[in-house]
């Protein structure tokens, strides 16, 4: 009879263990929590650091939110519950997820910030990033070669567009882009004609296309209509689709309405072939293998009980304090260089943007 108990026993802890995954003192699991699966970064950011991190002998618990907070939060809190050490989240909305930090703060497990910093919260450890100003100021500074604008050419007619109001990153894009090209505003070679330059006026919710396409038929109609627009400022590459199909339905695309300049980011396939098409100028390349590293690095460090890899101890501020951050360096592609960069590099195969 003893026996028996004790067999049984022996039974119902293999059973807990195998439930809960591991026991959490031993625990190899890491979660990794994602925005959506609507966009393709995030599917391939997902994808890159479960694949790195098994392959750096950790077990991964992998998410995907579809762009829901409360679907985010529960996910998180589920992942707490599993045991995992280390959690890592690209936020939705960066300011909603305090409780569910404060909940892995308890549990001593440690949170990395992918990508969007997690603001509002003392629980975030670490920030893992592409150097958000940057991005800003490449899309600047690719508008001003393109144009000329340092050999005195226009003046040119500008648009500008935000990314989602509540995500930090959009900021940086902004003002990264915005000090690039402020002296050629100032000086008149650039011409807003809606004078829409403020986040609340230009900030398109969700990086929703929807969302740009519509605000782009908005300006179209109301301000260009007897005149071109030459130039449009756009984050990402989600938003510059949907400039692009509001572009297309007022007959951009023409010789005499040429397709304006057009930045975007990410190198969404979709996006790579606007860029080989025309009708997207450049994209921000932001190497998600790169990013996947860091975090690997970041994690097998935190694990080690070693000093976690960072470069930058001043920049982001989440409201509570400064997080320590490492910011990969961004670049960008374009029809000229986007062979070497996506394909040669191995991260896309030809037939991916044919
Ligand atoms: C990311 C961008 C992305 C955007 C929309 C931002 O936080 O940094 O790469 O295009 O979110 O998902």
């Amino acid at each position: 009879m003893k026996k028996l108990v004790s067999l049984l026993l022996v039974v119902v802890l293999l059973l807990s263990f195998a439930l809960t995954g591991c026991s959490s003192s031993d625990s190899k699991m890491i979660g990794v929590a994602m925005p959506t699966k609507s966009l393709q970064r995030w599917n391939q950011d997902g994808a890159n650091m479960k694949a790195k991190l098994e392959e750096a002998g950790y077990e991964v618990v992998l998410e995907y939110a579809d762009n829901k907070i409360d679907q985010q939060v529960s996910q998180i809190e589920n992942m707490i519950t599993k045991g995992c050490k280390v959690i890592v989240v690209a936020s939705i909305d960066g300011t909603a997820l305090k409780g569910a930090l404060a909940q892995a703060a308890k549990e001593d497990i440690k949170i990395i910030a992918y990508d969007r910093l997690i603001r509002d919260s003392e629980n975030v450890d670490f920030y893992a990033t592409f150097d958000n100003y940057l991005v800003g100021q490449i899309q600047g500074e690719y508008i001003i070669k393109d144009l000329g604008l340092e050999s005195g050419a226009g003046p040119f007619n500008m648009e500008v567009f935000g990314g989602s109001p509540d995500d930090n990153n959009a900021y940086f894009f902004n003002s990264g882009a915005m000090d690039t090209l402020q002296p050629y505003i100032d000086n008149g070679q650039l011409i807003i004609n809606s004078n829409q330059v403020d986040m609340e006026q230009i900030a398109i919710q969700g990086w929703k296309s929807e969302g740009a396409q519509a605000r782009m038929d908005n300006l179209l109609t109301a301000f260009y209509a007897d005149k071109n627009v030459d130039v449009v400022l756009s984050p990402n590459d989600s938003l510059a689709q949907g400039i692009v199909a509001s572009l297309k339905a007022a007959g951009y695309g023409s010789a005499d309405k040429p397709f304006p300049v057009l930045t975007g980011q990410d190198c969404d396939t979709t996006n790579v072939k606007m860029l080989i098409a025309g009708e997207q100028s450049m994209s921000i390349f932001k190497d998600t293998r790169t990013l996947a590293d860091q975090v690997v690095s970041m994690v097998s460090a935190i694990m080690a009980g070693e000093t976690v890899p960072v470069n930058d101890t001043e920049t982001y501020n989440n409201g509570v304090k400064v997080v320590p951050s490492y910011l990969c360096e961004p670049v960008f592609a374009d029809k000229d260089n986007y062979k070497e960069l996506l394909i040669d590099s191995g991260y896309y195969t030809a037939d991916q943007i044919q």
